[in-house]
């Protein structure tokens, strides 16, 4: 039996070396991600390394290419990991399906392609989901009742979409059965090598550029893929489940997360965003 992992944000970053370093471990890997040659070239390097692979291309500003997305995927006979990693830090306010993008894409779509893809994560069980967070989730601000902005931060629009996916972790772990399918966040230190800054201001792009090319200033992105394949991989973190991670060193979130009363609300209103019935898994 071949082990399946759908990785989001596969085309770039710590996505794409977690990917290949999946895909020589024996898994499946199904490679998401917007750009196609990219995708072809993260492909092509499980191939060539003598891994099974495909790309699924989808825009996670667009929903209904989320849907698209989950129904490829369910077309697998299996699917025992699905690791939310795709994000965006968006330079300037753009609002997509009625919500501002970077929760948009970094929050709601994922949490639309979990629904979509529990189904088969459970019927694959014992499975696994990875949710890549960032520990700019502790200085995030979230309020369920009002996701409106009125004076765009790029900085405070990425943290409060992370610790909207620390509180969907924790908020899915606790509705599901850790027999079954686990969830945990993750968060792979500060990784300027990435393409998550290129739309960021000038300032903020001169700063990680700068800091990807000082030695020992942040991490690299082969070690910040690192945490993403034992999460998904390892049989030390079987079973763990509501946990949050960085690096490889389990450790503790927000207290955000264990507001219940806030997890629940954020959990519904997404529901309501995305159009699926709250009630679930
Ligand atoms: N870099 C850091 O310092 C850092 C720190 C903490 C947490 N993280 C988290 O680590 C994860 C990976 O980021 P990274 O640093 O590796 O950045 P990255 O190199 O920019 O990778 C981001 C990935 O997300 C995909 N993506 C972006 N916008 C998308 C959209 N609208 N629809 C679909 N896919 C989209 C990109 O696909 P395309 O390139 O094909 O468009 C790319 O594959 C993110 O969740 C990020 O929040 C990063």
């Amino acid at each position: 039996m071949t082990r399946t992992v759908l990785v989001t944000g596969a085309t770039s970053g710590i996505g794409r070396v977690a990917a290949e370093r999946l895909g020589a471990r024996g898994w499946r890997v199904l490679v998401h991600g917007r750009n196609r040659d990219r995708g072809a070239q993260v492909v092509d390097a499980i191939e060539s390394a003598g891994g099974e692979a495909a790309f699924h291309r989808a825009d996670f500003a667009d929903f209904d290419a989320v849907r698209g997305l989950a129904a490829r995927v369910r077309e697998e006979p299996r699917l025992d990991a699905l690791v939310n990693n795709a994000a965006l830090s968006a330079g300037e306010y753009r609002e997509v399906e009625g919500v501002e993008s970077t929760l948009a894409v970094n929050h709601l779509a994922p949490y639309l392609l979990t629904h979509e893809l529990l189904p088969l994560l459970r019927e694959s069980a014992p499975a696994r989901v990875v949710v890549t967070a960032s520990g700019v989730h502790y200085r995030g601000d979230v309020d369920p009742d009002d996701l409106s902005v009125d004076e765009y931060d790029a900085l405070d629009a990425y943290a409060r979409s992370k610790l909207a996916n620390v509180l969907f972790a924790v908020e899915l772990a606790d509705r599901l059965d850790p027999e079954a399918v686990t969830a945990t966040a993750y968060h792979p230190g500060f990784v300027p090598d990435t393409g998550l800054y290129r739309d960021a201001s000038l300032p903020v792009r001169a700063g990680t550029w700068l800091a990807a090319r000082v030695p020992f200033v942040g991490t690299s992105t082969s070690e910040g893929a690192d945490g993403l394949v034992y999460l998904t991989d390892s049989d030390e973190v079987a079973g763990v489940t509501g946990a949050y991670f960085a690096g490889r060193e389990r450790t503790t979130p927000d207290s955000r997360a264990e507001d219940r009363a806030l997890r629940e609300r954020l959990w519904d209103v997404s529901a309501d965003l995305v159009g699926v019935d709250p009630d679930w898994p």
